[in-house]
C-alpha cells in the first residue's frame, strides 16, 4: 500500500510539462482495433489506466511495441478475437470502448460492464441505445455486454443525456457503418474532436465533432496512422489550482489554452493571475496569499468539468467567503468532503450542493483518497496545508496522473511516495 506524505506550505515554482490527455488515450488506443493495421501513437500518458487499455489489447492478440516514453505502435492486424477479461474490464470506465470499437470492426462484442470512478449511479443504457439503433442486439448476462449485429447501418442517434462515453461509443461503432449517421445532442468534450480527429486520420469520415451534432458517413475500410494525443486539459487544471492554493508562480507547457478556459476564467474570478504566452503554447499561473470565494457549477463542456470539482472545491476552503458548488453530472462526487474536513475544511454537503465556508489555512492530517480527482485534490490540499499530510489509495492518482510526485517535486514541493509493506508493518506491531 504506497501512500504520499507531504509536508506543506511551500509555493510551487517553475515549469511543468503536462502529459498526454488519459480520456482521449483511452479511447483512442481501443479505436486502433478499427483499423486492423499499424498505428503510431503519441504523446500517450504513462498512467494505469492507459496500461490496462494495451493490456486489453494485447490479451486479444494486438502487438504493442513502445517506441519511447510516449510513443506507442499497436498493430491490431492481429486480432482475431472480440472478449475482454472481468478483471481488466472491472477496473476501467474506458473498458466500455471496447464494444463500440469491436461492434465496428468485427460486428461483435462480449465485454463485461466497465469499472472506474465510483462516483455514483454510471450506467451505459445510452450506449446501448445507439449500438442497438444501428442494427445490433445486445444481451446481458453474467454482468458480460454480449452485442451481435448482421451490419451495421447508419441512423439517427438522439443521446437523451450528454454523454462523453456514449458519444465516443457511436463515433466507434458508426465510422464503418453503412451510410450515414447523425449523432444529435452529442458531448463536446475536447476528447470527442481528438477521437474523431485519430478517426478522420484513419480514413474515416466524420464531421461536427465539437458541436452537439456530428455527422458520420460510413466508410468500408480504415488503415493505420501516425498520431499525437492532445495535451491533458484535467492534469493542466490540477496544477494550476495547486499553484494558486500554495501561492506559487508556475509555467504549464504542451498545454491546449482554449481547453482550459472554463477553468480559467473561475481562477481570475478568485483572484489568481493567469497569463496565456502569445504563441498559446504555455500558461503561467501566479498565485498570491488570499483569494474570493466563488460559486461553480459542473456541466459538460464548454461548462465548469464536473473532473475539476474537488480540486476547485480545495481551493474555495481557504478563500474569503462562503461558495456554493453544485455537481450537475455525478450523483455522488463529495466524498472526499470528510478528507478535507479532517484538515480543517468548513464544508456542509446536502445532495449534490456544497457549501463552502473559506477557514485561513488547512491543516496536515491522515486521509484516504476515494477516487481520482479526489485523490488530486488532498494532494493540493496536503501542499497548501500546514504540517503533514499523508494519503492512502493512492493507486486512484495514479490511474490518471503521470508522475504526480516527481513533477510536483520538480516544482519544489516536499513530496514523497512512501511503500508500505501491510505484511511487515503487522508482524512489527
Ligand atoms: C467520462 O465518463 C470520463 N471518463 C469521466 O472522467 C468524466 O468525469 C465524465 O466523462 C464527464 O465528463 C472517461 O472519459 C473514461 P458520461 P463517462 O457518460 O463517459 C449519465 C475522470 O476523473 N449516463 O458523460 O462515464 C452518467 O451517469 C473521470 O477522469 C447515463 O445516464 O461520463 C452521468 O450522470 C471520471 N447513461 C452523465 O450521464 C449512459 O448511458 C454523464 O456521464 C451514460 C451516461
Amino acid at each position: 500500500m504506497d501512500k504520499f506524505i507531504i509536508n506543506g506550505g511551500t509555493p510551487l515554482r517553475g515549469e511543468v510539462q503536462i502529459s498526454g490527455a488519459k480520456n482521449a488515450a483511452v479511447a483512442i488506443i481501443p479505436a486502433a482495433i478499427l483499423a486492423a493495421d499499424k498505428c503510431i501513437l503519441d504523446n500517450v500518458p504513462s498512467i494505469s489506466d492507459v496500461n490496462v487499455a494495451l493490456e486489453i489489447l494485447a490479451d486479444m492478440g494486438a502487438s504493442i511495441r513502445r517506441l519511447n516514453k510516449s510513443k506507442i505502435e499497436i498493430d491490431t492486424s492481429c486480432i482475431l478475437d472480440g472478449r475482454v477479461s472481468h478483471d481488466l474490464a472491472r477496473s476501467t470506465r474506458g473498458s466500455s470502448y471496447f464494444l463500440g470499437a469491436l461492434l465496428g470492426r468485427f460486428k461483435k462484442a462480449q465485454v463485461p460492464l466497465p469499472g472506474g470512478c465510483d462516483l455514483g449511479s454510471r450506467p451505459i443504457d445510452q450506449h446501448i441505445k445507439c449500438f442497438e439503433a444501428l442494427g445490433a442486439v445486445t444481451d446481458l448476462q453474467h454482468g458480460i455486454v454480449d452485442i451481435r449485429a448482421d451490419k451495421l447501418i447508419g441512423t439517427q442517434i438522439f443521446f437523451d443525456k450528454v454523454t462523453v462515453g456514449g458519444t465516443i461509443n457511436a463515433l466507434l461503432a458508426c465510422a464503418m457503418a453503412e451510410g450515414l449517421t447523425i449523432i444529435e445532442n452529442a458531448a463536446k468534450e475536447p476528447h470527442i474532436v481528438d477521437l474523431a480527429n485519430f478517426l478522420n486520420s484513419m480514413g474515416a469520415d466524420i464531421m461536427g465533432a465539437g458541436t452537439d451534432v456530428i455527422k458520420v458517413k460510413g466508410v468500408q475500410r480504415l488503415h493505420g496512422t501516425e498520431y499525437s494525443v492532445i495535451p491533458d486539459q484535467i492534469e493542466a487544471g490540477t496544477f494550476m489550482v495547486a499553484a494558486a492554493a500554495t501561492g506559487g508562480d508556475i509555467t504549464l507547457t504542451n498545454v491546449i489554452p482554449k481547453h482550459l478556459e472554463p477553468i480559467t476564467a473561475k481562477l481570475r474570478k478568485m483572484g489568481v493571475t493567469v497569463e496565456i504566452a502569445k504563441d498559446n503554447d504555455n500558461v503561467r499561473v501566479i498565485g498570491t496569499s488570499r483569494y474570493e470565494a466563488t460559486d461553480i457549477k459542473t456541466a459538460p463542456h464548454p461548462g465548469f468539468p464536473t473532473d475539476m470539482q474537488p480540486q476547485m472545491t480545495t481551493l474555495l476552503t481557504i478563500a474569503s467567503g462562503t461558495s456554493m458548488v453544485t455537481e450537475s453530472i455525478f450523483d455522488t462526487r463529495f466524498k472526499y468532503v470528510d478528507e478535507l474536513r479532517r484538515m480543517g475544511a468548513d464544508i456542509t454537503v446536502d445532495s449534490r450542493v456544497a457549501v463552502v465556508k473559506g477557514v485561513p489555512n488547512l491543516t496536515g492530517a491522515p486521509v484516504k483518497a476515494c477516487d481520482l480527482r479526489a485523490g488530486a485534490a488532498l494532494i493540493i490540499a496536503g501542499l497548501a496545508a500546514q504540517g503533514t499530510t499523508e494519503i492512502e489509495d493512492i493507486y486512484h492518482i495514479e490511474r490518471g496522473y503521470e508522475n504526480m510526485e516527481i513533477k510536483l517535486r520538480n516544482l519544489g514541493a516536499d513530496i514523497v511516495k512512501r511503500q508500505f509493506d501491510e505484511e511487515k508493518l503487522r508482524k512489527a506491531l
